[in-house]
């Protein structure tokens, strides 16, 4: 029998299933970007090739949005992604190692592998549930050549004080270390402070638009870096000839008026994650780590439980057609307790979460499904 793919379930069902599994955000009006796209459609744009290095006003709204001086070096890449890959690549060689965390994004580590770097996970799975500047630095060797920052951190949902940045950034420009500050969640956080603010000359900000903007499906990221550090990540850009003219315009689009709409999606996703709170606080055996969520996802730990994540995920998904992530995506050591889960979603999204968790967690407890109640 094949595996089950998860992937695969979902994306059949795509509109019957509550999207909680990749920290995708389904909040943002759609008339922010509808407008945008249709005029591009109409206009044929599609015929052409983009200008090559990214629509101006594209690159300005983005230093403007990160507060990056107006005509710094900005890439425009196809998600956050290919900029993670592209900056793996450039800057890392075999032997070199990054200072990270566990759990982590870990694509971003297949990325660092890839150029025969090799990651140095520190263990976050306890309070503060992030890195702290005291354990970076005595993690420092001297073949480390980057720490990677994600902030706020994908999946625990934890965030930096600024003074904490402050003190990281600090190791990176006293010991000559790079430091990739990854933002993608930036605009969920209640305060958010820039790596680059307190190391320009050492830190590389990713970006992306897919969660803050509702777009992860146009795939539009890239990377803030000092010139002569992006000039070296510029030259592994395999996307030669632009990105995506509809993902450029939809980020225009959106960038343009992100504050005044924004607001609203944070404090839905505030809202969210309070039912989601109470929903799990009545689970025995399961317990949320880091509340509130300076992103827009959290882990539950259901280790208590005795039941496996992926088991969680698949009952779930089957039952209620509702996805979570199960941790071994996210964490080599921790994946075992816990799932995550997104919630910058509409609230019927969420209302389902609330309702089948209890009933998913019963039925593996007994080791036999629960039927869900018939929705209308
Ligand atoms: C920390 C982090 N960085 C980057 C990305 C990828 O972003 P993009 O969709 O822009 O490629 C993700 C996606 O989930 C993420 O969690």
């Amino acid at each position: 029998m094949p595996a089950f793919d998860a992937f695969r379930y979902a994306h059949d069902r795509y509109h019957e299933v509550a999207w909680l599994s990749q920290n995708t955000n389904h909040l943002v009006p759609p008339s922010v970007i509808e407008g945008a796209i249709q005029q591009a459609l109409r206009e044929h744009r599609y015929e052409g090739y983009p200008f090559a290095s990214g629509l101006p006003e594209l690159k300005s709204l983005v230093l403007g949005d990160l507060g990056f001086p107006a005509g710094s070096p900005c890439l425009v890449t196809a998600g956050g992604t290919e900029s993670l890959y592209m900056s793996a690549r450039a800057l890392l060689s075999p032997g070199d190692e990054v200072i990270a965390s566990d759990p982590s994004y870990l694509i971003i580590h297949r990325f660092i592998e890839l150029s025969g770097a090799r990651t140095v996970n520190l263990p976050i799975y306890s309070a503060p549930w992030r890195l702290t500047a005291d354990r970076v630095n005595e993690a420092v060797t001297d073949k480390t050549r980057m720490i990677l920052l994600i902030d706020p951190l994908n999946p625990l949902g934890s965030g930096y004080p600024e003074s904490e940045v402050r003190a990281i950034a600090e190791i990176a420009h006293d010991r000559h270390l790079l430091l990739l500050n990854d933002v993608t969640y930036r605009d969920f956080a209640e305060t958010h402070t820039l790596a680059a603010r307190f190391a320009p000359e050492e830190t590389l900000t990713v970006w992306s638009v897919s969660k803050n903007c509702g777009l992860a499906g146009m795939r539009l990221g890239g990377v803030c870096a000092p010139t002569e550090m992006s000039q070296k990540i510029g030259r592994y850009n395999t996307n030669d000839l632009g990105v995506n003219i509809f993902a450029q315009v939809a980020a225009v689009a959106a960038l343009r008026t992100k504050k005044e709409w924004f607001p609203t999606v944070r404090a839905q996703s505030r809202k969210n994650q309070e039912a989601i709170r109470s929903a799990v606080a009545q689970v025995p055996d399961t317990h949320l780590l880091v509340f509130p969520s300076q992103a827009n996802m959290f882990v539950i730990d259901i280790e208590k439980t005795g039941i496996a994540p992926e088991a969680l995920q698949r009952e779930l998904l089957e039952r209620h057609q509702v996805f979570v992530r199960a941790g071994d995506y996210l964490s080599p050591k921790f994946g075992g307790r816990f799932v995550r889960l997104s919630f910058s979603n509409p609230p019927k999204d969420v209302a389902r979460f609330v309702e089948a968790f209890p009933l998913a967690i019963a039925a593996l407890r007994k080791g036999r499904p629960v039927e869900a109640p018939a929705r209308s």
